[in-house]
């Protein structure tokens, strides 16, 4: 006899995690370091099943992904009528109070569901009207900048969604870039590149373009097993079944994860020397203990020493008109420095300056794309660690 199905465990609960598109792979790679059930992959999005707690985890420890949404009700939704009907269906008064400011957005695609605004303003009907006959006509207000709780319709194809986003706050948003230089790279892009360059996280690193110091930081808190997110609010603490001492306990254990890597070296070049204070600032007030290091100029005129083993950098991209001539020499010299200082280990390189990508000069492995905003960027790998497969492409 077939032994029975275990009984479903009713505190599991689905999850999608929103990430940007190509970083799918490391994200689930992440969810599972975490111990998180993957279910599934979609095109920037990864599916879970969890529990609150897991819940919990995920948005402190990811490192790559932006939102982590909880799914209430999903749908066929042929019309905007019915975006209203099933909201209006939905017990919203069970997941958060009355006095609640809203936040209500529309993600991915629907060829039925064109119009975002109109779809916004559906939902946020079937959501008051919950609220204003149970509550005896007081329902809950919308707040766009900062509201306690985010409501995302998830539209693939014809279904919809309607999801509680529990971040609030998208992931990328650590709290430690308080100031930064010219276009810095953001938290999650910046821990992707890292996961997909191939760095083993104990190898000497360096990025000779450095900025205010973004992959650096999220090189140090992967090399030292710090969860990115410990210390930011999240949209699951304004939630009606938001468990604080569940929510300090997932802390807890997270921190009993961090180590302390000795011998690491960590170290970054720049050229323009109020970029390079706002990275030694950001690291003595965030990251007093991170072995990072600055090495003021042209990384043209610097010699790092020997025994780097991996290189990641992301260098002005010089799209503006009247940059392309400074351009291709910067990417000419940066394959030569690479060349010279980089003897073992990995080089990866962001940028969506392709044809700039051209001046490197040897032989380039892969190159992966990455979206950065609407620029398509891609990471060219001009170099790879021996046990380092190459992912895609
Ligand atoms: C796109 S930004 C890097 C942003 C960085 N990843 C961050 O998140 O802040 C490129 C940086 O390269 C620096 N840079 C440009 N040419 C350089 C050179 N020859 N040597 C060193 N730094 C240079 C710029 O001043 C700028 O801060």
């Amino acid at each position: 006899m077939p032994a029975p199905a275990p009984a479903p465990d009713p505190e599991r609960l689905p999850g999608f995690v929103l990430c940007r598109g190509g970083l799918e792979e490391v994200v689930e790679e992440e969810l599972r370091e975490l111990e998180i059930e993957v279910v599934g992959r979609h095109k920037r999005a990864v599916e879970i099943t969890t529990n609150l707690a897991g819940f919990y985890r995920a948005n402190m420890g990811l490192r790559s992904a932006l939102n982590v949404l909880r799914p209430i009700r999903s749908f066929n939704a042929r019309n905007y009528d019915l975006l209203y009907y099933q909201s209006r269906k939905t017990n919203w008064h069970k997941l958060f109070p009355v006095d609640a400011r809203l936040r209500i957005d529309v993600k991915g695609h629907s060829p039925k569901i064109t119009h975002t605004r109109y779809a916004i303003h559906r939902v946020k009907d079937g959501i008051t009207d919950t609220f204003r006959k149970l509550c005896g006509g007081v329902r809950p207000s919308i707040e766009k900048r900062d509201p306690d709780v985010h409501i995302v319709v998830y539209l693939e194809k014809h279904r919809a969604t309607l999801a509680l986003d529990m971040s609030g706050t998208p992931l990328f948003k650590r709290g430690y870039r308080i100031e930064h230089g010219e276009a810095p790279m953001k938290e999650d892009l910046a821990a992707g590149i890292l996961s997909l360059s191939g760095w083993d996280r104990r190898s000497p690193l360096l990025d000779p373009m450095c900025g205010s110091g973004t992959l650096l930081f999220e090189a140090w808190m992967m090399a030292a097993g710090i969860a990115p997110n410990l210390h930011r609010g999240f949209g699951f603490e304004s939630l009606l079944d938001y468990d604080q001492a569940l929510h300090v306990a997932e802390k807890r254990k997270l921190e009993a994860r961090e180590t302390h890597p000795e011998d690491l070296r960590l170290l970054g070049i720049e050229i323009d020397p109020g970029t390079g204070s706002t990275m030694e600032r950001i690291r003595d007030k965030y990251f007093p203990k991170s072995p990072i290091q600055l090495r003021r100029g042209k990384f043209q005129n610097v010699n790092p020493g020997p025994g780097f083993g991996a290189l990641v950098c992301n260098p002005p991209y010089g799209l503006r008109s009247g940059t392309e001539a400074e351009i291709m020499p910067l990417y000419s010299d940066l394959g030569t420095f690479i060349r010279t200082y980089l003897k073992e280990g990995s080089a990866a390189v962001y940028t969506a300056n392709h044809d700039a990508a051209g001046s490197f000069g040897g032989s380039q492995s892969s190159s992966i794309p990455l979206l950065n905003g609407s620029l398509e960027g891609r990471l060219y790998r001009l170099k790879q660690a021996q046990d380092d497969p190459v992912r895609s492409g």
